[in-house]
């Protein structure tokens, strides 16, 4: 778990506001410190992350999202705020059956965008999957999804459109 905390080579940019920020695993104990999170995001970053209207989880999604193995499923928490007990970041992959890819979701506090937080999280996601013998992460990202989809060109990522599926796009990051 130590090497889920290490920075990768894709994960060397400096965070714009670093002070009282750490990244750590996330915890079955920190579900309500995600639901607060998810409640607390803007209606337009919960819709871009779970791609429809919730307002906050439900408590199947919250014990799935929680109680997870951190070895096919991999979830990364960023603290800040309030003495950095305010969970502002959430970034995971899970690992398609026995395959070597993993779909992966993450999501940044509106307060805490466009400082090199996503960048930083997927960064070490990527590392830590690629040590973890995957060969590729794979995101379903809504079209209008500006920032995730410069950011997928940014990172050298693919965009792959599906038969059938015209909101979304397959982002695809060979590790
Ligand atoms: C997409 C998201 C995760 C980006 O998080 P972030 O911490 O603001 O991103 P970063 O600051 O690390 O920026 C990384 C790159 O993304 C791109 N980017 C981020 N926000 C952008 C924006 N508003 N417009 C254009 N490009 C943007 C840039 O290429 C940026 O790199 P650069 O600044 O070096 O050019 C964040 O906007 C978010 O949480 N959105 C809602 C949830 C979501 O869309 N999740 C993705 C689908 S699972």
């Amino acid at each position: 778990m130590q090497a889920l905390l290490q920075h990768g080579p894709a994960a060397a940019r400096p965070l714009g506001r670093g002070l009282g920020l750490h990244i750590a695993p996330l915890r079955p104990q920190d579900a309500d410190a995600l639901q607060r999170f998810v409640r607390g995001l803007s209606a337009h970053a919960r819709y871009m992350r779970f791609q429809y209207g919730l307002r906050e989880l439900s408590p199947t999604l919250l014990s799935r999202l929680t109680q997870i193995d951190q070895q096919d499923h991999v979830a990364l928490a960023a603290w800040g705020g309030d003495e950095g007990r305010q969970l502002v970041a959430d970034a995971r992959y899970v690992r398609q059956g026995s395959s070597s890819d993993a779909e992966f979701a993450l999501v940044v506090a509106d307060d805490w965008q466009g400082q090199g937080l996503a960048h930083e999280l997927l960064g070490r996601l990527m590392a830590h999957a690629r040590r973890q013998g995957l060969k590729r992460l794979l995101g379903e990202v809504l079209w209008g999804n500006h920032a995730m989809l410069a950011m997928t060109r940014r990172l050298g990522g693919r965009l792959v459109v599906q038969a059938g599926h015209t909101s979304v796009v397959q982002v695809q990051f060979e590790l």
